[in-house]
């Protein structure tokens, strides 16, 4: 695994692939990598030749009082990792190389970012589309695998590349799950013992709401309900939102309608912030 740093370099090496005939897979990542990564890897080395992972935690994604300086980091143990996985180059820009002063050009998909996550985090998708287009150009994938659980994050970035025209298709990686179902996030190393035993309610909620829907109940209403008391169970600090969109367009329900429906919660344990969600099927 060939580890380069230098945005110049990695161009040129993407080029002298591209000429060469092979499929480049780009994954990017913000490091601390977990089996959540490693599967977008292990996609990614299925679907290319070439494997690029990036590693890199992107400032303009976090707000203000958000934890960027806090977000873990261990770039030895991310080495392994990638390499194990399957990577063949590893990026690792520096924020001076890809935000130089004075930077202020940025990509924005309008509408879908300031809704649900959007709402909460008002400039995180528009750091997120900016960092992942400078990924795209810098790296030229033919493909970028992003994983579901950033559910609204994979919807805003296949639609920047529809709409911007380009030439990289978007795989989105189903979500890896501990053994009791918390969904692996860099961010689990935050939560406490006792934070982190009653996480568990956000997938719990997740299976309750399919199981209700497979017996019948459409109202989005009732459903919230049910979910509320489940999680009010496990004390969070605070429910951001649960919310049923159509995964084709996003937008939010009020009755779930076949064939599918995206459930989706953003929860708050202590300073910890999880989202998590599943895609229904509706009878
Ligand atoms: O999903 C992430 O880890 C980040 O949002 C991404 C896509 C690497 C952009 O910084």
């Amino acid at each position: 695994m060939k580890i380069i740093s230098s945005i110049h370099e990695m161009q040129v090496e993407a080029e002298h692939i591209r000429l060469s005939g092979k499929r480049i897979g780009v994954v990017p990542t913000m490091g601390y990598l977990h089996r959540g990564h490693t599967s977008l890897i292990e996609m990614a080395r299925k679907q290319s030749d070439v494997v690029v992972t990036t590693i890199f935690v992107n400032p303009t994604q976090f707000g203000p009082g958000e934890d960027f300086d806090r977000y873990p980091r261990d770039l030895d143990r991310d080495r392994v990792l990638a390499e194990d996985a399957g990577t063949d180059y590893l990026f690792t820009p520096s924020t001076a190389e890809m935000y130089p002063a004075g930077f202020a050009t940025f990509v924005t998909v309008e509408g879908v970012s300031e809704i649900l996550e959007g709402k909460f985090r008002p400039t995180h998708f528009r750091g997120v589309t900016t960092v992942v287009m400078k990924l795209l150009l810098i790296t030229k994938p033919h493909i970028a695998v992003f994983g579901q659980k950033d559910a609204q994050q994979a919807f805003i970035l296949r639609k920047m590349v529809r709409e911007l025209n380009v030439d990289t298709e978007i795989i989105v990686a189903p979500i890896v799950r501990e053994h009791d179902g918390l969904a692996l996030s860099s961010r689990n190393v935050y939560l406490s013992q006792d934070e982190r035993r009653r996480a568990t309610s956000l997938y719990q909620s997740l299976q309750l709401a399919s199981a209700r829907i497979q017996s019948g109940d459409r109202s989005v209403d009732s459903l919230r309900k049910e979910i509320m008391n489940l999680l009010k169970a496990a004390q969070p600090l605070q429910v951001d939102y649960v919310a049923f969109v159509d995964p084709t367009s996003f937008r939010e329900v009020d009755l779930v309608a076949p064939p599918q429906v995206l459930a989706l919660l953003a929860v708050r344990f202590g300073a910890t912030r999880l989202i998590d969600n599943m895609l229904i099927s509706v009878p």
